[in-house]
């Protein structure tokens, strides 16, 4: 059984990850009252903005796992900036990451499990503007807009964003018909939507964070033909929980 899953893994699962972006500012998007959201961060490597990340308590960000090694975290001296609304001026706090917990089952290519926690050296409870965000399932009522924001690319190998960009999104409810990948949520791309420096954002409906951006189409950021794809948060609460509280 091992044999044939490594035999057919080039074929089968490389193609699928060619069709799937490796990295996914945001597309159509507005800019971002200052500080009206204050549980994000930007996750840096070598104080380089490398991915979106949210406040889940006063010591973890909550970001995707592929921010990780796709995108050259674990070569890097990596910090989180808290409180920002532009990356270029100096008034934010930056802190440095201290453990990062990737989860056991995350799995590239094609993404699967794109969730990362990671721990900070230093508590965010007196931290200037910044407040975590709570994160539950998503409501059966909220079947309209929510949001997500991100300092990434304004559009396919754009620029990124120096101030925070938000847009609101629609979410589907037929996912499945898009992307056959499970606990996902899929949004966007018809008015707003995510691309390159964007991942590991959260999707917010209700002021509460569902889902966590993971990956659009490759090189389409601008005019997808299918949502964009986010980590089902409230498939992993035990995993979230089990890390969080036993810290
Ligand atoms: C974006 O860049 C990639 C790689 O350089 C290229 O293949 C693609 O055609 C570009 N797409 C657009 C819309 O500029
Ligand atoms: C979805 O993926 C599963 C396993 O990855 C596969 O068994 C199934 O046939 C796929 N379904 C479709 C509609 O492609
Ligand atoms: C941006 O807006 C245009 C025009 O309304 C739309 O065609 C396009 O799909 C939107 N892009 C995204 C990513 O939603
Ligand atoms: C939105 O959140 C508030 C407080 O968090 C809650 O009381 C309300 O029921 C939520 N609305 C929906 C539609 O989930
Ligand atoms: C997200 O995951 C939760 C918990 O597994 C599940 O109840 C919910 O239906 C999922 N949402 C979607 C849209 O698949």
């Amino acid at each position: 059984m091992a044999l044939v899953h490594l035999l057919l893994l080039p074929a089968v699962l490389l193609p699928l990850g060619h069709s799937a972006s490796v990295n996914v500012g945001i597309v159509n998007g507005t800019v971002a009252k200052p500080h009206s959201r204050p549980y994000m961060v930007s996750v840096q490597g070598n104080r380089a903005h490398t991915c979106g990340g949210f406040l889940v308590s006063d010591l973890f960000v909550m970001t995707a796992a592929h921010c990780w090694t796709d995108k050259g975290l674990d070569k890097a001296e990596v910090t989180a900036v808290i409180g920002a609304y532009d990356l270029k001026s100096n008034d934010f706090e930056r802190i440095a990451v201290k453990e990062h917990h990737i989860h056991p089952e995350f799995q590239y290519p094609p993404y699967s499990n794109d969730i990362m926690l990671l721990k900070l050296g230093k508590s965010t409870e007196n931290s200037k503007n910044a407040a975590k965000i709570s994160i539950s399932k998503l409501s059966k009522d909220i079947d309209g807009s929510c949001s997500v924001a991100g300092w990434g690319r304004i559009k396919t190998n754009g620029t990124t964003s120096n101030v925070l960009l938000e847009t609101n999104v629609d979410v589907f409810k037929n996912c499945g018909k898009f992307w056959n990948y499970t606990n996902i949520l899929c949004a966007g791309g018809k008015k707003g939507g995510v691309c390159q420096g964007d991942s590991g954002g959260p999707l917010v409906c209700n002021n509460t964070a569902v889902g966590i951006v993971s990956f659009t189409e490759e090189n389409n950021c601008d005019k997808p033909t299918k949502p964009n794809v986010y980590t089902n948060i409230s498939a992993f609460m035990p995993w979230i929980k089990k890390i969080i509280e036993h810290q």
